[in-house]
């Protein structure tokens, strides 16, 4: 199967991703964990003051969050993008509302953008953030390249915080196992999302197609699929090690407190809905 090519790929469905964060699962348990670890959790000194980079910030959703939120009040906040229509919706929100973030478009795996890859190298932060960029890594190389990224622009006590689809093998397994042709599907209607791939065996690096539904409905048109290559946590945590990385934690989520009751009622079940395992937070730090 070719390669992911994610630039051409978000150019294409750049507005259908901004949109999609109604999802519920985005909206109540991804943002929330994510923002949480970033911040440092509840017994963290925070992000108030400090630099924070984002990479594969897409449109700038997080950027923004991390930046204006007074419980965030980061510092500095960059954002990289290797596709363009991401990252001049990114600059479009920030010069009519400017925040102070800077945006830039660089292929973190390898040497395309707008002549800022040596800006971006040379940045020294804080804190790394990457919300959903290791599923465009198709080999433990490029795994390793995303997670030593990270790593350069980190120094001693940096974090790098992360979600990511996870290849969690026993319910890919199980979900094969009850397919009648080669490949499986894991959905969840009540967090709107599936997982579909064709491929005759659960491998590290299988791509698999992923479809949000924007108000949790399979019915409504507010949709979008997109091809991520999925990794086990095992596989990533050798890759962050590698990087040189020197600790991996993978957080339970946390659901909002303000989240609806039938969100917060289906959270309580998050442990047995399987396709929520294929979902996965970390925080990585150096010593
Ligand atoms: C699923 S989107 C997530 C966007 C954003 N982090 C968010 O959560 O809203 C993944 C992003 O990673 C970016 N990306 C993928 N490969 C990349 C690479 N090699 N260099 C920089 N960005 C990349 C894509 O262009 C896309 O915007």
């Amino acid at each position: 199967m070719a390669t992911v090519r994610a630039r051409e790929l978000y150019n294409d469905i750049a507005f259908d991703y901004s949109t999609i964060k109604t999802n519920k699962f985005k909206r109540w348990v991804e943002e929330t964990t994510f923002l949480d670890a970033i911040v440092g959790g509840g017994c963290g000194d925070g992000v108030r003051g400090k630099s924070v980079l984002d990479l594969g910030c897409g449109s700038g959703h997080f950027c923004r969050l991390i930046k204006e939120n007074s419980g965030y009040g980061a510092g500095n906040v960059y954002g990289v993008d290797v596709c363009d229509a991401m990252v001049e919706e990114a600059k479009r929100i920030e010069k009519s509302a400017p925040r102070g973030i800077s945006y830039y478009r660089v292929d973190l795996l390898g040497s395309g953008g707008d002549g800022a890859g040596d800006t971006v190298s040379d940045l020294r932060v804080d804190v790394c953030a990457a919300a959903y960029l290791l599923p465009y890594a198709s080999s433990v190389e490029e795994l390793r390249k995303f997670c030593s990224f990270a790593a350069r622009a980190l120094g001693s006590g940096g974090r790098f915080v992360s979600v990511t689809t996870i290849l969690n093998k026993p319910s890919f397994e199980k979900a094969a196992a009850a397919a009648d042709a080669p490949g499986g599907v894991l959905a969840s209607d009540a967090w709107g999302f599936s997982i579909v791939w064709e491929m005759d065996s659960v491998r590290d690096g299988m791509l698999a197609d992923v479809t949000l539904f924007g108000s949790c409905s399979r019915d409504v048109a507010t949709r979008v699929t997109f091809p991520n290559y999925f990794w086990s946590k095992d596989a990533i945590t050798g890759a962050l090690l590698d990087s040189g990385f020197d600790r991996v934690e993978w957080l339970v989520p946390l659901v909002a407190a303000d989240a609806p009751g039938d969100v917060a009622n289906e959270f309580g079940r998050i442990n047995r809905t399987p396709a929520l395992d294929a979902v996965g937070f970390f925080v990585a730090t150096k010593k």
